[in-house]
């Protein structure tokens, strides 16, 4: 054999003719594979002239590798067409597992949490089954007092009658704060509520509130319009005024019933509104110096403000969620979206 044997020319011809795979395998055995040309060559390099011998293995590496690459070229030409369509994924398994999350009105709970702590507040809570004298009476509902009504009370069957009771505003824990320490107070209260409700598209007889107490020297009316404007404003992400008209509760005096300024058309009116330009939150007002004498504390040195309203209602103004009940009927369709 000699290097005039490996005739790349023939090779090329022989399988550019080729019409079949199997015909290419043919050619890749008499061609490269065992016996075949090239290997007979290198069997031959012990052979020659030690001089020839860099020449012919060189020749026979190279044309090996030409005929590999003619061969490869021919096969992709001949063989089975790509598929148009990608192949059936038909893995089984692998479903991943769906992560739960917080609900809404918890998520909302946790941002207002944080905004008030951004102020200096401490986040407190307190029980939901409540007693009369926290739920109403250092609140100077007095017993048999006509302002009584205005929650409607749902009773536990507990002690003396109506002692007992689940608690119908998150106010209490006011009183339980201001029993167990000292002004000055800045604290956020957040919790569940219930009353004897008729459910329809905003009521619901368990919902949440959240309660704000500030306790100390010197506070005024205009700390608590300002308390409502920077909390309010921080949650929506954007400078929002504050309304107080005149209203009534035995726990503050002035009391007052809070609005903003309408967060969809910044209080030029729409629907969501009703063309008032304003949104009702709910009560605020100055802490009535009965309650600083009902736990102790001075009315003469400390003045205070507290406001309160339903939780439920900042997401369903952000997010336009209604009816309320929605974020407690444990829909997939509706947790999984927030
Ligand atoms: N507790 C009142 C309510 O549930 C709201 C309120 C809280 C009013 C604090 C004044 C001060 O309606």
């Amino acid at each position: 054999m000699d290097v005039s044997d490996l005739d790349l020319d023939a090779a090329r011809a022989a399988i550019t003719a080729a019409a079949t795979v199997d015909e290419l395998a043919e050619l890749r055995k008499r061609f490269v594979g065992k016996g075949s040309i090239a290997a007979r060559a290198r069997e031959s390099i012990k052979t020659v002239e030690p001089a020839e011998r860099p020449v012919l293995g060189k020749a026979v590496t190279e044309y090996t590798k030409a005929v590999e690459s003619l061969l490869a070229d021919a096969e992709t030409a001949l063989g089975p067409a790509p598929p148009s369509e990608p192949p059936l994924d038909l893995t089984l398994g692998g479903h991943g597992r769906q992560r739960g999350h917080l609900n809404l009105v918890t998520q909302c709970q946790r941002e207002l949490e944080d905004v008030f702590v951004s102020l200096g507040y401490v986040v407190a809570e307190g029980p939901e089954v409540e007693d009369d004298w926290h739920n109403f009476e250092a609140l100077n509902f007095p017993p048999g007092h006509p302002a009584r009504a205005m929650q409607d009370t749902l009773y536990v069957d507990l002690g003396e009658p109506e002692q007992v009771l689940l608690r119908t505003h998150t106010s209490p824990v006011q009183i339980r704060l201001m029993e167990s320490q000292e002004p000055p107070i800045f604290a956020v209260i957040p919790g569940r509520t219930y009353r004897n409700e008729t459910v329809d598209a905003r009521h619901s007889a368990v919902f949440h509130q959240i309660e704000g107490l500030a306790v100390d020297r010197g506070l005024t009316f205009g700390d608590l319009a300002g308390t409502l404007e920077a909390f309010t404003s921080a949650y929506f992400g954007k400078q929002l005024r504050s309304r107080l008209l005149p209203s009534f509760f035995p726990f503050t005096e002035p009391s007052a019933e809070f609005a903003i300024t309408c967060v969809f058309c910044d209080g030029s009116g729409c629907r969501v509104c009703s063309q008032t330009g304003w949104i009702e939150l709910g009560g605020c007002g100055m802490v009535d110096p009965n309650v600083f004498l009902a736990v102790g504390i001075d009315p003469e040195e400390y003045t205070g403000f507290a406001f309160g309203f339903g939780l439920e209602r900042m997401p369903m103004l952000r997010y336009g969620v209604e009816p309320i009940k929605t974020f407690f009927d444990n829909d997939d369709r509706f947790l999984s979206r927030y």
